[in-house]
C-alpha cells in the first residue's frame, strides 16, 4: 500500500489534490520548509573521530528495522471521514499535510546530499535517511488519500521554494526537528496507549516504531556535529543554538495552538503536550547542545502566548488586506519580534557535553 512519492490514486479528484498541494507549497513562517545547503562542505566531513559510534549507527540503519512497518495491516481500522466533525477534519487534514510536507522536506534534502556527495560515509547515511523519510511521507499521503486528498509530492519538489541554510544551521535545525519529531510522536503514542478511546485515527498506532527512525536520524546529526567541536562550543555558535531552540520551540507552540479541535479529540492539553515535548527534547539534546532553554522560567509561557497572539493578529491583518491590514500586520510583526526577544533573553541552563554522544530512545 505504501506509495512512491508523487503517486496519485486515480479516484482522487484533480482539484482536491491541487488544493492540498497548494497548502503544502505555500511558504509562510509556520509551514514546514524545504532546505538546500552547501553540499560540498557537507561532503568534506570526516567522521573518523567518531568512527566506532558512527559504524554502530550506520549498521543499525542498514539493518532497516522498520522495513515492513509502513504498510497498512489489520490494525488499520476503517476511518469514518464522512462522519468526522467538520472542524476536526479540517485541522486533522492540516496536521497530516504539514507532517507529510515536513517528512518529505527531509527526504528531498537527504536525497540531494546523497546524489551530490562523493564521501562514502556521508552518502550512505543520507541514503538511509532519505529512504526512511520517503516511507514516512508516503504513509501519511496514503492516509490522506482515504480522505479524498493527497499531496502531489513530485510537484512539490519542483514548485516549493527552497531556503538556503549554511551546513551548520542545517545541523542545528535538522537535529532539533528530528529529536522534536521523536518526542512528539512518542508523547502522542504513550498518551493514546493510556487513553485508547481518544485514538480517532489508526495512524497513531504506527508512531512508536516511526519515532525510532527520527531518533536515529537525530543521532546521526549529533555525531556529525561532534566531528567539529567548534560547532557546539564557541560563544557565537552557542548563541546560534539558543536562537534555533527558541525559534523551533516557539514555532511549534504557535502551530499546535492553531489546532484546538485536533488536540481536543486526542484528549491532549496543548500547553501540557508542548511543554512535555520540550522537556523530552531538551533532555535528549544535552548529548550535544551545551545550552538548554529554561522552560520553567516565569517568562517562558507568557512569552509563547504573546508570540501566539502576535501570529493570530498577523493572520487577521492579512485577511483584512489594504493599507489598514498592512499597518496592522507591521504592528503584529513588531509584537512577534518583541515576544521572540523576550524568550531569547531568558537565561539558559548550561551543561558540559558527555564524552560519548550516543543515546537510545527511552520514552
Ligand atoms: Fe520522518
Ligand atoms: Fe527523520
Amino acid at each position: 500500500m505504501n506509495a512512491r512519492p508523487g503517486d496519485i490514486a486515480p479516484e482522487l479528484s484533480a482539484q482536491a489534490v491541487a488544493d492540498t498541494t497548494a497548502m503544502a507549497t505555500e511558504t509562510t513562517l509556520l509551514n514546514p520548509r524545504f532546505y538546500t545547503t552547501d553540499f560540498d562542505e557537507l561532503d568534506r566531513i570526516d567522521v573518523s573521530s567518531v568512527r566506532p559510534e558512527w559504524d554502530r549507527l550506520i549498521a543499525q540503519m542498514k539493518s532497516d528495522p522498520n522495513k515492513g512497518h509502513f504498510k497498512k495491516t489489520d490494525a488499520w481500522d476503517k476511518v469514518d471521514w464522512a462522519g468526522m466533525d467538520p472542524a476536526l477534519k479540517v485541522e486533522f487534514i492540516d496536521f497530516l499535510v504539514s507532517s507529510c510536507t515536513a517528512e518529505f522536506s527531509g527526504c528531498v534534502l537527504y536525497k540531494e546530499m546523497k546524489r551530490r556527495g562523493n564521501n562514502p560515509d556521508i552518502c550512505e547515511l543520507f541514503n538511509y535517511m532519505a529512504r526512511d523519510e520517503a516511507r514516512h511521507a508516503g504513509f501519511i499521503n496514503d492516509a490522506l488519500r482515504e480522505a479524498g486528498v493527497a499531496v502531489n509530492l513530485g510537484f512539490l519538489t519542483k514548485a516549493k521554494k527552497y531556503t538556503y541554510f549554511r551546513p551548520k544551521f542545517i545541523y542545528y535545525a535538522t537535529y532539533l526537528s528530528e529529536k522534536i519529531g521523536y518526542a512528539r510522536y512518542i508523547t502522542i503514542y504513550r498518551h493514546l496507549e493510556a487513553n485508547p478511546e481518544h485514538r480517532f485515527h489508526p495512524i497513531f498506532k504506527w508512531f512508536r516504531e516511526w519515532c525510532n527512525d527520527e531518533f536515529s536520524h537525530g543521532e546521526a546529526f549529533a555525531l556529525l556535529m561532534k566531528t567539529d567541536p567548534k560547532l557546539t562550543t564557541s560563544t557565537v555558535n552557542k548563541l546560534w543554538i539558543r536562537f534555533f531552540l527558541t525559534a523551533v520551540y516557539s514555532t511549534m507552540w504557535v502551530r499546535d495552538h492553531a489546532r484546538p479541535e485536533f488536540h481536543n479529540a486526542l484528549g491532549v492539553d496543548i500547553d501540557w503536550y508542548d511543554q512535555e515535548v520540550y522537556r523530552k527534547t531538551s533532555a535528549i539534546a544535552r548529548q550535544i547542545f551545551p545550552v538548554e532553554l529554561d522552560i520553567d522560567h516565569p517568562r517562558w509561557i507568557p512569552g509563547l502566548n504573546r508570540m501566539n497572539r502576535a501570529f493570530i493578529a498577523m493572520d487577521e491583518a492579512k485577511r483584512v488586506g489594504g493599507i489598514g491590514g498592512w499597518a496592522r500586520r507591521m504592528a503584529a510583526g513588531a509584537q512577534a519580534v518583541a515576544a521572540f526577544v523576550s524568550l531569547y533573553t531568558i537565561p539558559v541552563k548550561t551543561s558540559t557535553l558527555p564524552d560519548s554522544v550516543r543515546m537510545e530512545p527511552v520514552y
